[in-house]
């Protein structure tokens, strides 16, 4: 949460600035800033709301100069307010601070610089901007007080530090949060994300822990941990650049909902080599556990069926954040498969970096190439379904699926039998997708006054309620429960009164004749009952209709008129689906 970038070269620093912000406010929208270095003074605009809101009220783009730092906001310490905003300066206005991460020492630094400097904010950040300028020393330079400094931070941080007192210079250092470098011609540029800085160069380096980078337009240094130049190898990205269009829908997420079909064949696209070494991983392993968060761990629940129900295999999935707390069962002979479209979510990176601690070896299923799961695993899988912009995961979490599918089928030797049925499902998906973009948004809209919802499902599908009742909160705002049918009896049952929404998950696999029997419980109790499956059923007071595929692969065919009614609710109460409140596409905070 919250992107941070740097520039320093020829062009206007505040317009590369801009567009690199653009292409990082999946990481937070709740403020936006830009600090420039120009005439021996620092030119800074902030604000609150979205980046198009900031740039409409300050004109951030217009702020003069060649060097200068940016971010986007994702707030933790101090509500979503102008003063909160970043970046921070220091009490003469000499340091600008952009920051992404969280401190865990705040009190304690707040309690020591109070006292000798003016606080305008409730952030940690500002905090390092005086620490900054308390070693800042005539004809020192900036990168030993920014060493200093950070010193005494502890917690998470992706810091781009920049100075009038050195104008062309920006300092930036990490620990826990994505950073990298871009290298230009004349020009360098630093953030959270490579897409940020993309048009201008492909070269990068990417940085680690305790490094910190000192760039000027004509040179790049790193120093190591210990304040040593280290050199360090760039590579160029072979990566596309994320195309932020809309391509005629209103949404991205509607965009990104009707590319599923397609994600389907690219999550196929795999490297038959990298299939092949994580099916080994699987084999050689004694344990099999999945780490994951949210809509990934439900992927992870769906992989898990399949290992049991494909390749016999049992594993586990334990929730990233909780990962640590069966640390103890963790060793050589665990493979932890961790699952995250960023690849950049804290808790995962913790869980996995507790995991190899251990000995154990990771295999991550993955989205973003270069990311810092993708650089610590074993063996990588990507999902090439493309950039998510929707905040909700929709075709991430479906190609996520489409390659644990492809993962369990291959450690039967059965991978080129399910390839066949993906591409089917892909075509099947594609009609379904034009009939309920037709009926869903009418079920949604006489569904938009209800203020809770159920949704049960049974087996496999038993994780695709989970998610599917994760995007109803996260983009309608409606409290919801996706439940395993059979629990529904023992204690939620008594929620349900005359009119309560049940979504019923009812596909025609070996969990069809139980999930019935569950509806019949409900439905006698008053429940109104819009039943997910390829059959019609006299229990359902709305059917919506998924297509007929091979037993197992029901969760593909049933999430995706789901997140279509999700979609529709949302603007049912007129909210923005692509960036709910409180949210961020990529959450760097433990
Ligand atoms: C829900 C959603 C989140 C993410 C979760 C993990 O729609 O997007 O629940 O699934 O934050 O993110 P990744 O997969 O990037 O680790």
């Amino acid at each position: 949460m919250c992107g941070v970038i740097g520039y320093t070269g020829k062009q206007s620093a505040a317009t590369v600035i801009m567009d690199g912000l653009a292409r990082l406010e999946y990481r937070g929208y709740d403020s936006a800033g830009v600090a420039t270095v120009f005439n021996g003074d620092l030119h800074l605009k902030k604000g609150v709301g979205k980046l198009e809101e900031v740039e409409a009220a300050c004109l951030l783009s217009r702020l003069p100069g060649n060097t200068g730092i940016g971010h986007v906001r994702w707030a933790t310490h101090g509500g979503v307010t102008m003063e909160n905003a970043h970046p921070h300066v220091d009490c003469l206005n000499y340091i600008a601070v952009a920051h992404n991460g969280i401190l865990e020492n705040y009190q304690k630094l707040r309690r020591r610089v109070v006292s000798r400097h003016k606080l305008v904010s409730e952030t940690d950040t500002e905090l390092i901007a005086h620490l900054i300028e308390e070693y800042l020393v005539p004809g020192a330079p900036l990168e030993q007080a920014v060493t200093k400094a950070v010193k005494e931070i502890k917690g998470t941080y992706a810091l781009v530090v920049t100075s009038t007192v050195e104008p062309n210079k920006i300092v930036a250092t990490r620990c826990g949060s994505p950073l990298v470098l871009g290298l230009g011609k004349g020009e360098n540029f630093i953030s959270s994300d490579f897409q940020a800085f993309l048009p201008y160069t492909r070269e990068v380096v990417f940085l680690d822990d305790g490094e910190t980078v000192v760039m000027t337009p004509g040179k790049v240094h790193i120093l190591s941990a210990s304040g040593k130049k280290t050199r360090k190898d760039s590579v160029v990205l072979d990566v596309d650049l994320a195309v932020r269009e809309k391509n005629g829908f209103d949404y991205f997420m509607l965009k990104e909902i009707f590319e599923q079909p397609q994600a389907i064949l690219s999550a196929i696209n795999q490297e038959k080599s990298a299939l092949k070494k994580a099916a080994n991983l699987v084999n050689n392993s004694q344990s099999v556990v999945f780490t994951a968060c949210g809509s990934s761990r439900y992927a992870s629940l769906i992989g898990r069926y399949m290992f049991s129900k494909i390749a016999h295999r049992f594993s586990d999935v334990i929730i990233s954040s909780e990962f640590c707390y069966f640390g103890d069962s963790v060793d050589e002979n665990t493979l932890v498969i961790a699952v995250s479209q960023s690849g950049e979510t804290a808790d995962v990176i913790e869980g996995v970096i507790e995991a190899q601690s251990r000995g154990a070896k990771i295999l991550s299923i993955v989205n973003t190439i270069g990311s810092t799961l993708a650089r610590m695993s074993d063996c990588v899988l990507y999902l090439n379904c493309g950039t998510e912009f929707g905040v909700a995961a929709t075709k991430s979490f479906l190609s996520e699926l489409v390659i644990l599918y492809l993962l369990s089928f291959s450690l039967a030797g059965r991978q080129e039998e399910a390839e066949e049925e993906l591409k089917r499902i892909s075509e099947l998906m594609d009609e379904n997708l034009r009939l309920n973009n037709d009926e869903v948004p009418k079920a949604a809209l006489k569904l938009a006054g209800h203020d809770k919802f159920y949704y049960i499902a049974r087996g496999i599908n038993f994780a695709v309620a989970g998610e599917a009742s994760l995007k109803l909160k996260e983009i309608a705002y409606v409290h919801s429960e996706g439940m395993s049918a059979g629990e529904l009896k023992h204690g939620t049952l008594a929620l349900v009164e005359e009119g309560t929404p049940v979504i019923a998950i009812a596909p025609c696999d070996d969990t069809h004749e139980h999930i019935l029997s569950n509806i019949s419980e409900v439905k006698a109790r008053g429940a109104y009952i819009i039943g997910l499956s390829d059959k019609p059923d006299k229990l359902f007071d709305i059917h919506i209709e998924i297509p007929r595929v091979n037993e197992y692969y029901y969760p593909l065919a049933c999430i995706v008129p789901l997140q279509l009614f999700a979609f529709h609710s949302s603007i049912a109460r007129s909210l923005d689906p692509d960036r709910p409140r409180n949210l961020a596409k990529s959450v760097t905070v433990t």
